[in-house]
């Protein structure tokens, strides 16, 4: 599996739904409660997650523009549904056409696991572009670099942390923050004047989510080989170890995340 493959998309969905916050996702309600009707956009959407865990908790018709630069995903997110929810979808590349994507009558910008992919100066121009527009802006499940295995092993740590370095390589938005993502976020909305809600978005894993957790550790040992941190023999023997213990289903694993919601200030 690819890191934006749809087949990865859809085995991840599921822990996405059950760990978005749910402090977030009423902050984000709330906020727009008063409004008769909502447009939305969604950027980086994938197959349409985000339009599926937050159209249900909003009261009114929305209107949902999903943007993404892989075809395939968006042929699949214009399948996204709900009763309250018309939906468009757009080829956009966010790294040359985000203005434009923000441009027209909105009402709010969302999008989920995105901003670990994405530059410091990328960050900047969103929360730039965003708050001259006094848009609020809802992102989901940002990985944060917190990762704990249950049971431990003592390799673990050198692993996570060849993986935390792997997640600052470029994916086509310059350096990507990775873990700062959240952070980063936080801080440059609140340098445009906005307020911020935060909360913890952790997946969690128990023994039985079997393929969720292979496919992590496979994902992880890769990334650990490509750094070159740690020999190839002590990735491979810590991938044995942690493959055996997943499949004498012994293995939990959490994997931490958070989600923001940042709104303008009310003007004096
Ligand atoms: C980790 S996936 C998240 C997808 C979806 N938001 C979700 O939570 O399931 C990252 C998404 O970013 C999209 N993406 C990556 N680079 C992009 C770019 N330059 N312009 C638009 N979309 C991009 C990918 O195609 C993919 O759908």
């Amino acid at each position: 599996m690819t890191g934006f493959s749809a087949d990865w998309l859809s085995l991840r969905e599921p822990y996405d739904v059950r760990a978005r916050s749910t402090k977030v996702l009423a902050a984000v309600s709330t906020a727009l409660a008063t409004l008769p009707t909502l447009s939305i956009v969604d950027l980086a959407c994938g197959t349409g997650s985000t339009l599926r865990a937050l159209a249900p908790q909003l009261p009114t018709r929305q209107s949902w523009k999903l943007v993404d630069n892989d075809l395939g995903l968006l042929l699949r997110a214009a399948q996204a549904s709900h009763p309250r929810a018309q939906v468009t979808t757009t080829p956009v590349d966010l790294v040359r056409d985000l203005e434009a994507v923000l441009d027209g009558p909105l009402d709010l910008v969302t999008t989920s696991a995105l901003l670990d992919l994405v530059s410091e100066s990328w960050l900047e121009r969103l929360a730039t572009e965003v708050a001259a527009r006094r848009l609020p802006f809802y992102a989901a499940l940002s990985y944060d670099g917190r990762i704990t295995f249950e049971p431990s092993d003592s390799f673990d740590g050198a692993i996570i942390v060849a993986v935390n370095e792997h997640q600052h390589r470029d994916k086509g938005f310059g350096p990507a923050l990775g873990p700062d993502a959240a952070d980063r976020a936080i801080a440059q909305f609140e340098t445009v004047g906005y307020s911020v809600v935060h909360g913890a978005a952790d997946w969690l894993m128990e023994p039985q989510d079997r393929d969720m957790q292979a496919a992590l550790l496979d994902g992880w040992a890769n990334a650990a080989r490509e750094t070159g941190q740690q020999s190839l023999a002590e990735i491979a023997t810590w991938l044995t170890r942690r493959s055996d213990a997943l499949s004498h289903g012994q293995s939990s694993i959490r994997v931490g995340h958070i989600d923001v919601f940042a709104a303008p200030m009310a003007r004096r």
